[in-house]
């Protein structure tokens, strides 16, 4: 049965299980993008302060409400504070900085309320808390509906603890059967922070194939990709579905809400339809044993590369 609406819980509030990424997607196709990907029943869009986007994703959430005859509420919407990185020469923010970036962003998205609001990663050193702490004071006020991180370990989640804060109500990583991080996914689960996929496409041939979106994937992992004989290529046609369906369902199956981008219409489509099917245990078993260790979708630590 396809279910489009599925949808996981978040702290008090609920997350779509498919949402639709903007990452390398340029604020002038933000507009149209995003307004397809509502029109096409998306109901989740994922954004970012670094992605340079916000202006055009938030013009596209406007128009794609406006054209799919629904209401803003039925819309989720997250972005995340760039925390800054004194090694990039970007000093972290402190608390007063946060504050200003968040109301830059909810006025470049054109919304008042922002659903979900999360650091995009650990890099603020020792501002960490104090940003963590604006967040809390963000969602206290009722400018967001869930706060989180994203790109933390469980040492950055403790420091937060330690601080006798509200713990964070998600974490956004790259998780793919490459990219497992059982030992953190464990963590979260136990402290109920809910892991959020990101870069799930990353074992297909076409993640990121264009000149320019470069990643740390290597050599052997990208002739992997194009393997006839992959485990995703084997899986995907027994179900009759395409791999990059297979990789998603292993997400959502797992738990965890997924992200995927795509500029391509049909993709779009394809990439929001995983409800029609289910992996069984033993292949989920055997995709268990794929794991790699870490995440390939920052690249070089250059800003302009990260996800
Ligand atoms: N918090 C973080 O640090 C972080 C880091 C990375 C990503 N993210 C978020 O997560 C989202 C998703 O991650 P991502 O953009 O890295 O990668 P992704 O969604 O896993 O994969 C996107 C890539 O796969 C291709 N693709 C999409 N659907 C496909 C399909 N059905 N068949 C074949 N190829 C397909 C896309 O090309 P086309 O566009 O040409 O279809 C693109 O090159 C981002 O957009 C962003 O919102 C967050």
């Amino acid at each position: 049965m396809t279910n489009l609406q599925e949808q996981f819980q978040l702290g008090n509030t609920k997350i779509p299980a498919v949402g639709f990424g903007t990452y390398l997607i340029a604020d002038d196709d933000a507009a149209r993008v995003v307004a397809e990907a509502i029109v096409n029943g998306y109901r989740h869009i994922d954004t970012a302060a670094g992605y340079h986007n916000e202006a055009g994703v938030g013009a596209g959430i406007a128009d794609g409400i406006a054209r799919a005859g629904i209401t803003r509420d039925e819309v989720f919407v997250t972005t995340k504070l760039w925390p800054g990185n004194a090694a990039w020469g970007d000093p972290p923010k402190g608390y007063d900085e946060t504050r200003a970036a968040f109301e830059a962003s909810r006025k470049a998205l054109g919304l008042d309320v922002i659903d979900l609001y999360l650091i995009h990663a650990p890099s603020g050193a020792d501002k960490r808390v104090e940003q963590w702490r604006a967040l809390c004071d963000l969602k206290a006020e009722g400018c967001v509906r869930a706060i989180g991180v994203s790109n933390y370990t469980e040492s950055h989640i403790g420091e937060i603890r330690d601080a006798g804060l509200p713990m964070p109500e998600a974490n956004q990583i790259e998780l793919h059967p490459w990219s497992q991080k059982p030992a953190l996914v464990g963590f979260l689960r136990a402290e109920g922070i809910l892991p959020i996929a990101y870069s799930s496409l990353v074992p297909l041939s076409t993640w990121r194939a264009e000149p320019g979106q470069s990643s740390a994937k290597t050599e052997e992992m990208k002739a992997d990709s194009q393997n006839a004989e992959s485990p995703f290529r084997e899986m995907a046609a027994r179900y009759q579905v395409s791999e990059a369906q297979l990789l998603l369902r292993w997400g959502v199956q797992n738990g965890f809400p997924v992200l995927p981008k795509s500029m391509n219409a049909d993709r779009m489509r394809a990439n929001l339809d995983l409800f029609g099917f289910e992996i069984s245990s033993e292949d989920m078993t055997v995709l268990a044993t794929l794991d790699r260790g870490d995440g390939v979708a920052w690249a070089t630590g250059d800003p302009r590369e990260m996800g």
